[in-house]
């Protein structure tokens, strides 16, 4: 079963879309896959490859070996190599795991922080990175491996003890791959055909989540039943489709998404990066804000109403919320203004606040559009990592881009090279 629907009348209702643009959008769809496929991106075909169900068997493997051993994980990763993780730990917090520490910026006091709080002689570090160079990475890498060496006294003979410590995610060549082959690590990979932004469901996630206690296999059956609504030509049915559609056609150059549950806020970091690093290319591209309701409300939601008629308001409903709490029970003594609370649960209040913003957002013609998802759990994230990834996929083809390259990302790497060799 597929638990996430898209609503997007409110589109409509704001007179943003005209039928007439949809049903022309709509006649495009079996060429605007046919132009995916031609770019041969293995983010949704990788699940059927036996090299990749080799890697799981490989990754369940290693945590089989390794799961009682470590205190600590370090993930040195950054970009693509580490805001999937981010928000797969927001969203699915489980108990008596390992404490994770994602090192995603070359900030002193971060690593400092981390540094701090481990345990070396039982952390595991996973160094990940699909070009294997980039700098906040690589200097997380030797920095940490000399302080393994120097706290834990690996002497030069003993360097093979580094290998407890030390496991490596990246791309077939690079100074992480060199690495892999001087040291004997162990080792996972970034398959080639799978950009850093689009690799949450390979090693790059699925490793540091299987320490995190997350069933990794139910996050690949989401993604997978995604695929089929993807790759289908009728676009009644490809979901992905309608919302890319939904997106391109507002023709508003700034992305609110706003998931009303404080659990899918990474999903928004995860998901700026995605559209942001995507999307921007030839003078186009769209702006995204990253907002959680019902905090956001207080915050920005002013700005989305009343602001610039630049904005496009993405809602994510959670229609079920793990913990139902009652705010309070029947109870003579409340004021006449917290009657309201009466019997309520704090899901009543969220639900309540989403229906609020969404009904005052239309009344001001802002355009918006829900997609409502049963509940947050392994299937129903992976599901919404494959949606967002193939709606990305569309909507760079809508724009006629290349979705999956990052020109002006590589371009500062160099230049931050160059700097430190003066
Ligand atoms: O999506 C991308 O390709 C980038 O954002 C990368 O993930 C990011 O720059 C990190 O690159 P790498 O994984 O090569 O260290």
């Amino acid at each position: 079963m597929i638990n996430i629907s898209l609503e997007n009348k409110n589109l409509f209702s704001a007179q943003k879309i005209y039928d007439d643009h949809w049903e022309m959008g709509i006649k495009k769809l079996p060429e605007l896959l046919k132009r995916i496929e031609a770019r041969k991106q293995g983010f949704y075909t990788i699940f059927d490859d036996k090299n990749f169900q080799e890697e799981i068997v490989k990754i369940k493997n290693f945590y089989a070996e390794n799961s009682e051993k470590y205190t600590d994980i370090v993930v040195c990763g950054i970009g693509g190599s580490a805001l999937g993780l981010g928000a797969i730990e927001n969203a699915l917090p489980k108990k008596n795991t390992p404490n994770l520490y994602i090192l995603d910026n070359s900030d002193p006091d971060l690593i400092f922080t981390a540094q701090e709080k481990i345990k070396l002689e039982t952390t595991l570090f996973i160094v990940i990175s699909k070009s294997g160079g980039t700098s906040e990475t690589i200097s997380q890498y030797l920095y940490f491996s000399n302080l393994l060496k120097k706290e834990l006294n690996i002497t030069n003979k003993k360097l093979e003890e580094l290998k407890n410590h030390i496991v490596i995610i990246t791309g077939k060549s690079g100074f992480l791959r060199e690495e892999v082959k001087k040291h004997n690590f162990t080792h996972f990979s970034v398959p080639e055909n799978i950009g850093g932004r689009f690799s949450v469901l390979t090693a790059v996630g699925l490793l540091p989540a299987i320490f995190m206690k997350i069933d990794i296999d139910e996050m690949i059956a989401g993604a997978q039943k995604m695929v089929k609504l993807f790759t289908d030509t009728n676009p009644k049915k490809n979901l992905p489709f309608q919302f890319a559609l939904s997106c391109y056609l507002s023709d508003e150059p700034i992305h609110a998404f706003m998931p009303y549950s404080s659990r899918l806020k990474q999903l928004g970091a995860w998901y700026t990066q995605l559209l942001a690093e995507s999307t921007g290319k030839n003078g186009q591209g769209y702006t995204i804000i990253s907002a959680v309701g019902a905090t956001d409300q207080h915050s920005q939601l002013q700005l989305f109403s009343d602001g610039p008629e630049d904005k496009l308001v993405i809602f994510v409903k959670v229609e079920n919320f793990q913990n139902n709490l009652v705010i309070t029970p029947s109870n003579s003594e409340l004021s006449k203004n917290n009657k309201i609370f009466e019997n309520k649960t704090f899901q009543d209040l969220i639900h309540a606040e989403l229906l609020g913003t969404q009904t005052s957002l239309q009344e001001k013609n802002v355009s918006n559009m829900t997609l409502n998802i049963s509940e947050i759990n392994e299937n129903t994230l992976g599901q919404l990592f494959l949606f967002l990834e193939a709606s990305t996929a569309f909507i760079g083809e809508m724009l006629g881009i290349n979705t999956f390259d990052q020109p002006g990302v590589e371009r500062s790497k160099i230049i931050t090279k160059e700097i430190l060799q003066k």
